[in-house]
This record gives C-alpha cells, structure tokens and sequence, in this order.
C-alpha cells in the first residue's frame, strides 16, 4: 500500500473569474508562488510521491507550472473531470489512478500550516478508515460542518441553514479503498453535487470509523479575493528561512526592516521603505520615495513609482504610479495605475490583469 494523493484543482473559480484574472484560479501567487504549489509541497514533506492532479474545464498554467512535478519530488499525473460535479465526483474520477491505496485529498483553494503530516500521523496510530480535520470558524453556513462529542462524529453536512456547531471541515482528507463503494453509491445534492461531506457521513453509517483531528496554526480556503489576501498575510509570517532571498540592489539610503524577501535584478531606490513580512520578485523596482508595507507580495517586474503599497497581492508587471496609497489589494498582471494628486485616503482595488486606472 502507497499514500497517494489526489490535488483537486477543477472548478470554475467563478468567485474569482469575473474580475478577468487570467488563468486558473489555483495558479494565483501566494508569497510568489501559485497556491497549488503550496499544496503539492504539503504532500511532498509528507513523503507522498504519487499525485494526481484533477483539472476542470478551466485549466490555464496548470500542467505548464507544474509539469512531471520533479521538482516537488512528485510524479503528478493528471486527470481531466470536466465540469466540476462535486468533490466526491473528483474521486470518482481519480478511481484508477488510486486503485486501493489510501490517499490524501487535498482541495487545491486550501492553505494550511500544519500540512498534511498530522493526517498521516493519525492514521499510522488509530488505522481509521478515513482521517477528517475539523477548526472553528465565524461563518458555519459556508463550510462542511462537523458535530463532535470528543472523537465521536455526532452529525456532519455540507453549508447547513442551521449548523449544529461552528467547526468547519478543512479541504483536507484522508480516505482508504473503503470510500470508493460508498461514492459509487451517492446522488447528487440539491446543488447538483456529488458531495465528499455526504459520502463521509454515509461511510460512517456504513460502521466505518473516521478520525477527527482538531487542526492546529491557521488554515484558509482561498475562494474569495479577501481570503488571498490573508492567506498570503499568513503564508509570509511563517515563510521559512531558505526562503527568504536578499538579491537585487538595494541603496544604502532606502530601509528595509524585518522580514523581506527580495530577488535577482530587483532595485529599491533612495528614500524608499520596504516594511515586512514583504515578497518581492525578479526585477522589481521600488522608486524612490515609495513604501511597501507588511503583507505585500510583488511579483516580477512590478513597478512602483512613488506609490505605496500596504497588505496587498500585486501580480508580475503590475505598476502603480504617482502618490497613491494602496491596501488590501488585489491587482492583476500588467495592471497600470496611476495618480497624479495624493489620495487623501488608502485606496482599495481588486482589479483583473490588464486594467488601466487613473486616479
Ligand atoms: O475549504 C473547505 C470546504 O471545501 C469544506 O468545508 C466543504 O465541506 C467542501 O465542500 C469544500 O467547500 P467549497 O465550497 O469551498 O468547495 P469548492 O466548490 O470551492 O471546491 C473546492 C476545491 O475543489 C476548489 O479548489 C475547486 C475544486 N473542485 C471543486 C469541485 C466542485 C474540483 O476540482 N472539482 C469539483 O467538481
């Protein structure tokens, strides 16, 4: 028996498609890498080495970023589900490819610090049939929702009008073989999907025993712009060490403070500040007399000239020009902004690739 693991990275992604950002949604840079690969990292420090990947109808950047996936120490095969019928339906699809292996699922929006150890762990000392994480969230109605009575599972669903507790199920799953006859059986929901939070209930009523683990550090399903936002908050706070680079040239008469990763061929100009945690890629400028704040990432060739920048995801080429105060933002690839008079107050931009602003 091999651990394999299975990447969903289908969908639509249309909480995000209407703002034009090209591409899959999954392929989006957190702390200057695609969300995705965070995933497939997670299951490569978990010693898994077979992945599948499973692509829907939009698919842009995926297999072109990822490739064999060599350079996760991953073999990634991929699997082509079409349009998005549920996660179980993902499953389904993927059912050769898992032959009677046990696997983590990984929802490819999901980000979490704890990785997927804690699953492996769990089911290398309890030999459950199925390893479920569950952390308390503000919002129940969105999430799977799980009722615990300590490590009993007492009722579990998918966004319920009434959730029966406030902890959400993570995007994060271990099943064994025993899942497979179980999805083979379910209907879809009242939203047309085969639902993996229904399979797992009716693999308990099948007698089946499924761990419930509490998560422990942060966890963040990055569905929405704001939650991009937070996760890659989240992600640089705890970006490791031979992460960090420090390339580029930097003038002695900028300040540079805290943790700030800066690449090749960047250049911070006189005057200008960068505050982290703070991302920057290849060739990026930092004019003179402009800031970057915690919290932002910059990816290549971004621009800023004289314009601050504060808890915000600028895309490559993104620039932003004149004395505009940016936070809490999302701009896309090639992004122009301009300004030619201060902005009284920060301003707060989600914007798809290719957009022009004049302020
Ligand atoms: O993030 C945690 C939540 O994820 C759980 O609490 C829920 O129980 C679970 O159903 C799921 O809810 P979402 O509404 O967030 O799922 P979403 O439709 O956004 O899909 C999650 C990921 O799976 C996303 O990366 C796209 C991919 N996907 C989705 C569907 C429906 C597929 O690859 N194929 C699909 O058919």
């Amino acid at each position: 028996m091999t651990m394999k693991g299975l990447i969903l990275a289908g969908g639509h992604g249309t909480r995000l498609r209407p703002l034009t950002f090209t591409g899959n949604k999954h392929m989006i840079p957190i702390a200057n890498e695609p969300i995705l690969f965070h995933g497939l990292r997670n299951l490569a420090d978990a010693g898994i080495r077979e992945v599948a990947i499973i692509l829907g109808p939009i698919q842009e950047g995926i297999q072109e970023g990822v490739g064999d996936g060599s350079r996760f120490g991953l073999q990634v095969t991929y699997i082509h589900q079409g349009e998005p019928k549920g996660l179980a339906h993902a499953v389904l699809c993927a059912r050769s490819f898992l032959g009677e292996d046990p696997f983590v699922m990984y929802l490819g929006d999901n980000l979490l610090q704890a990785g997927v150890l804690p699953f492996l762990a769990a089911y290398e000392r309890e030999h459950p049939d199925a390893v479920v994480a569950a952390t308390p969230v503000a919002n129940p109605v969105q999430y799977g929702i799980v009722e615990l009575d300590g490590d009993r599972i007492v009722s579990i669903e998918e966004k319920p009008a009434h959730p029966k507790s406030n902890l959400a199920l993570i995007g994060v799953y271990l099943f064994t073989a025993s899942i497979h006859p179980v999805i083979a059986r379910l209907q879809p929901s009242r939203r047309g999907e085969l639902e993996i939070t229904e399979a797992i209930w009716n693999l308990l009523q099948t007698g089946a025993r499924v761990h419930p683990l509490r998560l422990e550090g942060w966890w963040k399903d990055t569905g929405l712009p704001a939650d991009l936002l937070d996760a890659n908050e989240k992600v640089l706070d705890s970006l490791p060490e031979h992460r960090m680079r420090r390339e580029g040239t930097i003038s002695p008469r900028a300040t540079v403070r805290g943790r700030v990763s800066i690449e090749s061929g960047s250049v911070v100009e006189d005057g200008a500040t960068i505050e982290g945690p703070a991302m920057l890629g290849k060739n990026v400028r930092i004019g003179a007399g402009s800031h970057v704040g915690p919290g932002s990432t910059l990816g290549d060739g971004v621009q800023l000239a004289g314009a601050s920048v504060r808890r915000s995801i600028l895309l490559e080429g993104a620039r932003v020009e004149g004395p505009v105060r940016i936070a809490d933002s999302l701009v896309g690839r090639r992004v122009l902004i301009s300004a030619r008079h201060p902005s009284p107050e920060e301003v707060t931009l989600v914007i798809g690739d290719a957009a022009q602003i004049r302020l």
